[in-house]
Formats: structure tokens, C-alpha cells, sequence
């Protein structure tokens, strides 16, 4: 099997990690290699020292993004999960990368500041926390991204097995013991965008 890199962006909170870890564990069960860098986790080693400035976060996103090419071209699945803002970042660790499918964790701002499980977004509205993505620091929202979890509207799970039906029809990944699982309605939409994108 050839490597790839799944690449989680989004808000804070919007759930990016519990997703990415949920997809981690299934991707171990069906016996392949994965490593997920987490942008939090990154942060405590790779890009320790770093803050949240414009050049901070891009050199982060290039970093976390070298990472998942060189694992990639390894055979590994790469998963990335940072909140990579900057859509010219995500698209130039696109272009290195080559096979990169793009994950945009939706979630409206109204949504995350009632969540919340971390206080930031509070602290930030309280202006604690100055350049707080989706506060006062902006996020570019993806153009083009191969999968969207509408994480305020849909369940972990559905999230989860979106994701895995779509890598499955990609081909990226093999199709496991419960691909009949999936609605028709579902299957039947992520085959459009996969259509719409050129894949299939
Ligand atoms: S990125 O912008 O460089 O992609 P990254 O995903 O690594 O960000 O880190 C985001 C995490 O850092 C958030 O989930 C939050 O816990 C924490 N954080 C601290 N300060 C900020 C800030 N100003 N903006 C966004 N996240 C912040």
C-alpha cells in the first residue's frame, strides 16, 4: 500500500484531534503504519518555542508538513492535525506532498465558544488571549477540500466513517468489513464530490 497524508484543518475545537485519532485507530486495526502530528503536540517538541504569529504559524504548517512528506513517501499514512489558517500553506504542502487529502473540520464560531472544553475561546473574547484564530486572527476556510465534517451538525462517528469511505473509493486505503454501513445518501454524495474532484 502506498502512503498518504490526511490532512485535518479547522478551528480550535472544532475537532480536528479526536477525529484524527478516531481514524488513527482504525487504520492500526486494518494493520497499517500511521503517525498523526498534532499541531498541540508539535508544539511541545518540533515547533517547541514557536508562537502564534502569521511566520510562527506557517513555519509550524511547513514543518508539520515536511514531516508528513517524508513519512508519506514512506508508505506511512500521515495524518496532520494543526489549524494550518493559511490556505497558500496548506496548498504548497499539497503540491510537496502530492497525495494529500484535505479535511475541513467545520464548525460555526457560535458553536466552538459554547464547547469551548479548553476556556480559550473565552479568554480570547475577553481579550486574554490576543490573535486567537477565528477571534481575532484570521482562518482561511479550504477552497477545494476532498472531505467536509460539519462537526456542529454530524456525530464523531459520521464524521469518522465519511472520512474512511472516502479514502476507501479513492482507493488510497482497502475497503474494510463494515464499508456496507454507509447510507445510499451518503455514498451517493461523497462519490459526487470525488467525481467533481477528478478522482473517480
Ligand atoms: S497553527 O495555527 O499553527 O496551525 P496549532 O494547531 O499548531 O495552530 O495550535 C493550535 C492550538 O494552540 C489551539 O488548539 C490552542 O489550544 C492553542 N492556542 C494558543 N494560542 C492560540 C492562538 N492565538 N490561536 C489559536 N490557537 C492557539
Amino acid at each position: 500500500m502506498k502512503g498518504f497524508t490526511l490532512w485535518f484543518t479547522g478551528l480550535s475545537g472544532a475537532g480536528k484531534s479526536t477525529i484524527a485519532n478516531k481514524i488513527e485507530e482504525i487504520l492500526l486495526e486494518r494493520g497499517m503504519k500511521v503517525e498523526v502530528l498534532d499541531g498541540d503536540v508539535v508544539r511541545t517538541n518540533l515547533s517547541k518555542g514557536l508562537g502564534f504569529s502569521k511566520e510562527d504559524r506557517d513555519i509550524n504548517i511547513r514543518r508539520i508538513g515536511w514531516v508528513c512528506h517524508i513519512l508519506t513517501r514512506n508508505d506511512v499514512v500521515a495524518i496532520g492535525a494543526a489549524i494550518s489558517p493559511y490556505q497558500a500553506i496548506r496548498d504548497e504542502n499539497r503540491k510537496m506532498i502530492g497525495r494529500f487529502v484535505e479535511v475541513y473540520c467545520k464548525a460555526g464560531i457560535d458553536a466552538l465558544k459554547q464547547r469551548d472544553p479548553k476556556g480559550l475561546y473565552e479568554k480570547a473574547l475577553r481579550g486574554e488571549i490576543k490573535g486567537f484564530t477565528g477571534v481575532d486572527d484570521p482562518y482561511e476556510a479550504p477552497d477545494n477540500p476532498e472531505i467536509v465534517c460539519e462537526t456542529d451538525k454530524e456525530s464523531v462517528e459520521e464524521s469518522v466513517n465519511k472520512i474512511i469511505r472516502t479514502l476507501e473509493l479513492m482507493g488510497y486505503i482497502p475497503a474494510g468489513e463494515t464499508s456496507e454501513g454507509y447510507s445510499a445518501e451518503e455514498e451517493t454524495k461523497i462519490k459526487k464530490r470525488l467525481k467533481d474532484l477528478g478522482y473517480i
